[in-house]
């Protein structure tokens, strides 16, 4: 039996957050990372007994969009599927219910369920320093009961989320270079969306970019940024929906 972690993590939350969840299994693990341009999915095979984690943030209430295409390469062949989302302490909307509608139409069967908070990547005073101690302790707790179902047949699972799906918003929350920039050209490569001018590193295409903020994550140099402007007044329009302490989420078959 193999595990086969797909995951995006710009910011590196949601990698916490899926490194406690799956810490009940040993077995051996593949993690592709969705973010990589390189990795074709059209090649990954699953055999009978193995199993698919995904996990992504909640972007806009939904998956991030460019991953849609990618899972849909992959034939799950009636393996089971674990499926993860991490939040920044507002909502996680219709993320889980897209991710289960789009893994199931690929032939996989979902088994499981978690959404969990973790720090807000763009407004990161809402769910600051979550996953903390308490939730390390609740996610561990699932990781034991998710492996313990996976193992065994249940029926259907239902996560939250409606139809038609949130409309994906793209937020006005757009990173630029300044001029510590070496032009390493590491924000290049690795943004998932290429939007990032091979011609001048520091310019983004404000079309194509999703605000996922790994550019600024990876840099080595912490030459990318985001207008603080901008920012205060995002936080002050979240203020309210972003407030109070938000919880993590199992979902079990019935
Ligand atoms: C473009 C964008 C949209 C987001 N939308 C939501 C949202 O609708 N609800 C929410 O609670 N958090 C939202 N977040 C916060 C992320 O879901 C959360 O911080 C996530 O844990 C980030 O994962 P990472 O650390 O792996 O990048 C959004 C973040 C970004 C970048």
């Amino acid at each position: 039996m193999k595990a086969y972690v797909l995951y995006f993590s710009p910011t590196g939350g949601t990698k916490k957050v899926l490194d406690v969840l799956i810490s009940a299994w040993d077995c051996e693990k593949k993690y592709i990372d969705l973010a990589n341009s390189k990795e074709s999915f059209v090649n990954i095979s699953f055999n009978n007994g193995d199993i698919c984690i995904v996990a992504v943030p909640t972007f806009s209430g939904r998956v991030p969009q460019f991953i849609i295409p990618k899972l849909r390469k992959l034939h799950g062949n009636g393996i089971k599927a674990m499926l993860i989302t991490t939040y920044g302490n507002r909502a996680f909307d219709d993320t889980l219910l897209e991710i289960k509608d789009t893994m199931e139409a690929g032939g996989f069967v979902c088994n499981c369920a978690v959404a969990a908070v973790s720090r807000h990547s763009v407004l990161p005073k809402y769910g600051e320093g979550r996953p903390d101690e308490r939730d390390i302790g609740e996610l561990k707790n699932f990781s034991v009961k998710c492996k313990e179902v996976m193992s065994k047949q249940f029926g259907s699972l239902d996560v939250s989320g409606n139809k038609p799906y949130r409309k994906y918003v793209s937020i006005p929350i757009k990173p630029k270079g300044r001029k510590q920039c070496i032009n390493c050209g590491l924000c290049y490569q690795k943004c998932p969306v290429h939007a990032i001018s091979f011609d001048n590193y520091r310019v983004c295409d404000k079309k194509a970019c999703i605000s996922c903020l790994h550019c600024v994550y990876v840099c080595p140099k912490k030459a990318r940024y985001v207008n603080p402007v901008v920012l205060r007044i995002a936080e002050l329009i979240m203020r309210k929906r972003c407030s109070g302490r938000k919880e993590n989420i199992l979902f079990l078959p019935r």
